[in-house]
């Protein structure tokens, strides 16, 4: 199975998969409350399931709009004070979700998702980056 099965049942859900995240995600790390305070989290989760469609785009192939998409996203984060050390519990979390909603899992596509995701934070940690070298 591609990344890209493995995103399409993600999307196809009836119910966000992503707002389960942040369920989970506020739940188990309750420090990171804080930074959610009077959101709406179903538009948090919209955001982020459009994030994922990005990032498996990003897994496959280098596009500059989608370069610079994740990079603007990443300096938003740093406007946003969110701890680079937040991320990969952030990715973590994410992943177990997601291999909740799969017909199958596997340790590959666990890998497959790991990898994607970290490439999506490299390339967000650009703009967080530039925005921190800026001041
Ligand atoms: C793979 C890593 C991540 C991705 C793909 C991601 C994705 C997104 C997206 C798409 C948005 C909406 C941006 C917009 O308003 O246009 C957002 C905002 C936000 N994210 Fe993340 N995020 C990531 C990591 C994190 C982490 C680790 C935290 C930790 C708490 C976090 C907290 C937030 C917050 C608080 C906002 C709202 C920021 C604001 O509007 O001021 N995100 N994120």
């Amino acid at each position: 199975m591609q990344l890209e099965d493995s995103l399409r049942e993600v999307l196809a859900q009836k119910e966000l998969v992503v707002e389960k995240f942040y369920s989970r995600f506020l739940s188990e790390n309750p420090q990171v409350a804080v930074f959610f305070e009077g959101m709406d989290m179903k538009k948090q989760s919209l955001m982020l399931s459009a994030a994922l469609i990005v990032s498996e785009s990003h897994f496959r192939e280098n596009l500059p709009a989608v370069e610079f998409y994740l990079q603007v996203l990443g300096t938003q984060h740093h406007e946003a004070g969110i701890p680079k050390e937040l991320f990969p519990i952030f990715r973590d979390c994410l992943i177990a979700t997601i291999s909740q909603c799969q017909e199958s899992w596997s340790d590959e596509l666990a890998d497959m998702w790991r990898a994607a995701i970290d490439k999506a934070i490299a390339t967000m940690f650009e703009g967080y980056d530039e925005a921190s070298d800026a001041g």
